[in-house]
């Protein structure tokens, strides 16, 4: 599977083969190498406010339990009973003081940690507690709301990792001093799709909004505003960690939010909310920045203007399970609030107008890949290739041009490291390291 790993994807010629998103060697792989490894999200902070607070999520498909612990700490664990490994914790949220195992009654403390057996004395004489406590979740990262886990002991600081990620991030995360707060519940839907078409899409496709969300902005534009000379002005930024973003700059910025998000979020955007988003992130960030879309690899993936935050659970090969959730600028008003989770909703979630655009595409594609034939075909991701990289002082990293593919190369290329070294650093060596360590 390693070899084929090797030769699934080609950056120089700008290709991939289909079985990347089908085939179930490759997909057992990437859950034993990518998600076992790479920091994935778990939740943000105001999802689990309080002591006791938890949510169960999953890290790839590995179901852990996040929770708020007394002293305000976070902390997250294996869903899984270590008697005869039952899910531990059934509910999706909420509060509680410890979790029992509805098998036998085993209970755990909101570390995991093991605090009570059944019958202990008489039916094992001791059992010891540490040894069998939930497999905790060893890394935990709080980046500006986000909390993150990681399994690898040894994996790289969550700074570190996101590398100039952090730059793009924090256009949805550091707009103002209070910071941010997840709105509304988190909605979750099934679609039949390998997750790396929509990771991939979050990281690296504006060139899909022209076409497949064309019909869907004319209607919810304000009236004759839709302009074709919007689209050229923008970069892709690529990560050699597989983190991606592109956007566009200036023109279009309040029709497309009008569009995306209604008008009282493109007026609290650009008017009340802005001088403090320019102060925080400088005027090329807070202000020329629109119609941004990210993913911190793997899974994690959010538009800025609309704030959908999503991550995409893989299922096997051919489904995902979205969570998505509104987040927004902790200080606004509850106007303001309500009005990105209502236009959130009529944009991007399970009835969002331009979700189902997504969802659509993706779906006919996993439902194409069931033919052997169209299994075994080799997909185009060379756009961009071979045009030199861009350099512009506002923003840093590898640029390319908005409509480019160089974001999916850099997602592919770290995707393909890890599937097929299984000691590879999950950040990249740089050329100056390589030499260093030549030199010693
Ligand atoms: Fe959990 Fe037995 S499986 S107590």
């Amino acid at each position: 599977v390693r070899d084929n790993a090797t030769r699934i994807f080609d950056k120089d010629a700008g290709t991939i083969e289909a079985s990347a998103y089908v085939d179930p060697d490759i997909y057992r792989l990437e859950l034993d190498t990518i998600f076992r490894r790479s920091w994935l999200f778990l939740a943000h902070e105001t999802q689990i406010p309080n002591p006791g607070d938890f949510l169960a999520t999953y890290m790839g498909e590995d179901p852990v339990v996040v929770a708020r612990q007394k002293d305000g700490e976070v902390k997250a664990f294996l869903n899984q009973c270590r008697h005869r490994g039952m899910r531990l914790c059934r509910s999706d949220a909420g509060k509680a003081s410890n979790f029992t195992c509805v098998y036998h009654g085993w209970v755990y403390g909101l570390g995991g940690e093991l605090v009570n057996v059944p019958l202990e004395e008489p039916a094992y004489g001791t059992v010891d507690r540490a040894a069998w406590s939930a497999r905790p979740v060893p890394r935990i990262a709080r980046y500006k709301g986000l909390i993150f886990g990681c399994w690898d002991e040894n994996a790289p600081d969550f700074v570190d990792y996101l590398g100039d990620a952090a730059f793009y991030l924090d256009i949805l995360l550091d707009r103002s001093p209070a910071g941010t707060e997840a709105i509304g519940g988190i909605h979750k839907w099934v679609i039949p799709c390998n997750w790396k078409f929509a990771a991939e899409q979050f990281a690296a496709d504006s060139y899909h909004a022209l076409f497949a969300h064309l019909s869907a902005a004319a209607v919810t534009m304000p009236d004759g505003s839709y302009s074709a000379d919007w689209g050229g002005n923008g970069f892709q930024f690529t990560s050699d960690r597989g983190h991606g973003t592109g956007f566009l700059l200036d023109a279009g910025r309040r029709e497309m939010l009008t569009a995306f998000v209604g008008p009282e979020v493109a007026r609290y955007a650009m008017e009340e909310g802005m001088d403090s988003a320019v102060e925080r992130l400088g005027v090329a960030r807070g202000q020329r920045i629109h119609a941004q879309h990210m993913t911190i690899f793997p899974n994690f993936s959010f538009l800025p203007s609309v704030n959908t935050v999503r991550v995409w659970h893989p299922k096997g090969p051919n489904e995902i399970e979205v969570w998505a959730w509104s987040l927004v600028d902790a200080d606004a008003s509850d106007a303001v609030k309500e009005a990105y989770r209502v236009g959130g909703l009529r944009s991007f979630s399970a009835s969002g107008i331009f979700e189902q655009e997504d969802g659509e595409n993706w779906v006919e594609i996993q439902r194409c890949l069931q033919g052997p034939v169209a299994r075994d075909t080799t997909f185009h991701v060379g756009m961009g290739l071979g045009r030199s990289s861009i350099d512009d002082p506002d923003f840093p990293g590898e640029l390319g041009w908005v409509f480019s593919e160089v974001a999916a190369r850099g997602f592919y290329s770290q995707w393909q490291r890890l599937l097929t070294d299984p000691d590879a650093p999950l950040i990249p060596s740089t050329r100056r390291e390589e030499a260093r360590h030549a030199a010693e």
